[in-house]
């Protein structure tokens, strides 16, 4: 008998939830959201998120899929199979530009959702330039979380201090060599990279290039105005190999977190990285210029690389009504907030509180609001996905044999593969 009114109960349900539409069943209110967000700033801050998605939608049970490795170099072949299959997550963590518009779009695999943009009045609140990375013919595919900086040089504090070394509002290579040969001669490794995963040291490269050949060259390069085997990259390439030559000696068995754990310890002193690197310090409690300090990547003042992250509404979305609120939540103020000082990124609305902020979020959104707006190619949004794996191979490869020559060849052969020049 128990058993039958079980049945019962549950064929009722079953033929309620297929008659109205948009309304799920206790037992599916569930929401799976993809992305690489597993070091332990970007779980705290991805968690924010979460906390606030189960208040605005009482009941609903995350599913959270993770990929680790950083960068999403790991998780993007995952997440590809996945979308090919039919078997997508709800939502999942993109970069806007390129691996947006040009690789997902495309293939199908999104919803666009200007519904949601009206009826939350993002348009009002997030720049124009942002929705755009994300728009194609009218049709926005993702909301913005947080906007990463991703040309910054991060420092131990104290560390610097202890060596007699200042830094000040910005930095030239010739400074951070000079900076590099006073802490190798006081035996602490200057420069920590972990590139387990060699997007990472093609972070740094991509930097050293934007220093050498500045916002225009930057443009140009990735329109094709400017050849990849310019003098000017090959001096970026020679400049990259001399900041290698201060890295720490386990570089290649380290992830991009575990190279930061190397500034936290004191082991070494500056990593090249995007402000992901915030979170790591905020979950190591440390505070902003008494214990860390950062400067623009050298020869980068005045660029910000812009390094956002979205998320998308599934087509055919396994849960539908969940994911919507989901995304909401992403571009609402409040969970912006709470994400963002967590994260080490900005929010994307500008209608937020600075005032919840620390000095380093000022100092990003300050350079947000005046510096030129870059894409990232390392972070998907400057070039197809092919010239960005062709990218990072390229500079794997120089890691090794450190031929400036070969590099930019590799670079210029990759980027009339992807037909880069307009
Ligand atoms: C970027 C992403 C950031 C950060 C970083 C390291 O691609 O946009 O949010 O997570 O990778 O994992």
């Amino acid at each position: 008998m128990k058993k039958l009114v079980r049945f019962s109960l549950a064929a009722l349900a079953l033929l309620l939830a297929a008659q109205i539409p948009n309304v799920s069943l206790a037992a599916d209110k569930k929401l799976e959201v993809f992305s690489w967000w597993t070091s332990g700033g970007e779980a705290a801050a991805l968690d924010a998120l979460f906390q606030a998605t189960k208040k605005a939608d009482p009941g609903v049970e995350i599913i959270n899929a993770t990929v680790a490795g950083g960068g999403g170099s790991a998780a993007r072949p995952v997440l590809q199979a996945r979308l090919a299959g039919g078997n997508p997550p709800d939502s999942w963590q993109t970069h806007p530009g390129w691996e947006l518009l040009g690789q997902y779009v495309p293939a199908n695999y999104c919803e666009p959702i200007n519904d949601i943009y009206q009826s939350e009045g993002w348009d009002k609140v997030v720049p124009k330039d942002l929705i755009d990375l994300l728009t194609k013919d009218g049709k926005t595919y993702a909301v913005l979380a947080g906007v990463h900086r991703g040309n910054n040089l991060w420092y131990n504090k104290k560390v610097l201090e202890k060596n007699g070394i200042k830094v000040g509002d910005k930095m030239t290579f010739a400074e951070f060599f000079a900076a590099a040969e006073k802490l190798k001669a006081a035996g602490v490794t200057p420069l920590a990279v972990g590139d387990a995963g060699s997007w990472a040291t093609a972070q740094l490269f991509e930097n050293t290039l934007l220093g050498t050949v500045g916002p225009q060259g930057w443009t140009d390069l990735f329109t094709g105005k400017m050849a990849w085997d310019h003098p000017k990259v090959k001096r970026a390439a020679e400049v990259y190999g001399k900041m290698l030559a201060y890295q720490n000696a386990d570089h290649s068995a380290l992830i991009w977190y575990q190279a930061v754990k190397a500034v936290i310890e004191g082991k070494c002193a500056f990593t090249s990285m995007g402000d992901w690197t915030y979170g790591e310090f905020a979950k190591a409690k440390m505070k902003d210029n008494e214990d860390f300090g950062w400067v623009s990547h050298p020869g980068t003042d005045g660029g910000f690389i812009i390094v956002a992250d979205g998320f998308t509404l599934a087509k055919g979305a396994p849960h539908r009504q969940e994911a919507i609120t989901w995304l909401k939540v992403c571009g609402s103020r409040d969970a912006q907030e709470a994400f963002n000082s967590l994260k080490g990124s900005i929010p994307s609305r500008t209608d937020i509180d600075k005032s919840k902020f620390g000095p380093y979020h000022n100092w990003s959104m300050n350079s947000f609001a005046k510096d030129k707006l870059l894409p990232s190619c390392v972070h998907g949004a400057a070039a197809s996905a092919g010239f960005r794996q062709a990218f990072n191979d390229a500079v794997a490869t120089f890691v090794v044999d450190k031929n400036a020559d070969r590099l930019v060849k590799a670079l210029a052969q990759a980027a009339k593969e992807a037909e880069m020049a307009k």
